[in-house]
């Protein structure tokens, strides 16, 4: 009932020609599974959005922004509104970003003004959520995913919500290497699920597409989609390589 959705989060990497290499060789090996058979999207750096957006262009590969701000314009520099990624061919953003809040210190409230305006500038947004080391350690998992999910979604009305896809990232695994097991994913993602089914109702619950991220890759890929409550995978490494990512991709379907 849920497509597959794959994404492939780039981070701070790849240059002007590495960019559009890698965006083709993703094309070209997922050609026949990109869109029919499972979501996919690459989400490079804004510098080269438009580049990768042309290089792809009938590939059925979607492309996002790595972050958004949520003033539409005006005297903030370095920002780029939602109308900006939509301008250069950008369908998704990703929003709240472990990265975004721990390293550039991004608040909650933040993190949903950021989903309010995507969604405002007809972009899909993808709602990161996650605990830290410490805060899994002392059982703080649901309560620190459960903010980020009220606090990301705050205002948000049904109708608006399905447009919203929400990534998974526990903080502790994300570029470490040190996945999640399959049931550590499954046990949190069903913890949203049911949040979501009490935010909002069952069916939007059902419907919405809940993506597991850190240290994703070829080799675990299978198993991870193997949980009832695993949609699709936030890929950052690994989605570095067109081989492995494209692996990931077969492993989703
Ligand atoms: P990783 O990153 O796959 O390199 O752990 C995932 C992410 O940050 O989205």
């Amino acid at each position: 009932m849920r497509k597959p959705f794959v994404a492939g989060n780039w981070k701070e990497n790849t240059d002007s020609r590495s960019s559009v290499e890698l965006a083709k060789a993703v094309a070209t090996g997922s050609a026949g599974l990109a869109k029919e058979k499972v979501t996919v999207a690459v989400i490079p750096p804004f510098v080269y959005l438009q580049s990768v957006v042309q290089a792809i262009r009938s590939s059925g590969i979607a492309v996002g922004g790595q972050d958004v701000y949520f003033e539409p314009k005006g005297a903030f520099t370095g920002e780029i509104s939602p109308a900006m990624l939509k301008d250069v061919g950008c369908n998704y953003v990703l929003c709240g970003h472990s990265e975004r809040r721990h390293v550039l210190c991004e608040s909650d409230e933040m993190v949903g003004k950021k989903v309010t305006a995507a969604l405002s500038g007809g972009l899909m947004p993808i709602l990161c959520v996650g605990e830290l080391l410490d805060e899994r350690d002392g059982g703080r998992t649901e309560q620190v995913v459960a903010r980020h999910m009220k606090t990301g979604l705050a205002g948000l009305s049904a109708d608006k919500m399905s447009a919203v896809t929400i990534a998974y990232e526990p903080v502790w695994a994300i570029g470490t290497g040190r996945t999640a097991t399959p049931q550590q994913a499954q046990e949190v993602h069903g913890f949203i699920r049911k949040l979501l089914a009490e935010m909002y109702n069952a069916k939007l619950a059902q419907e919405t597409q809940i993506l597991y991220g850190g240290s994703v890759k070829a080799d675990n890929a299978k198993e991870l989609m193997a949980q009832e409550d695993v949609d699709g995978l936030l890929v950052g490494g690994a989605s570095l390589k067109a081989d492995e990512f494209v692996r990931i991709i077969q492993a989703a379907v």
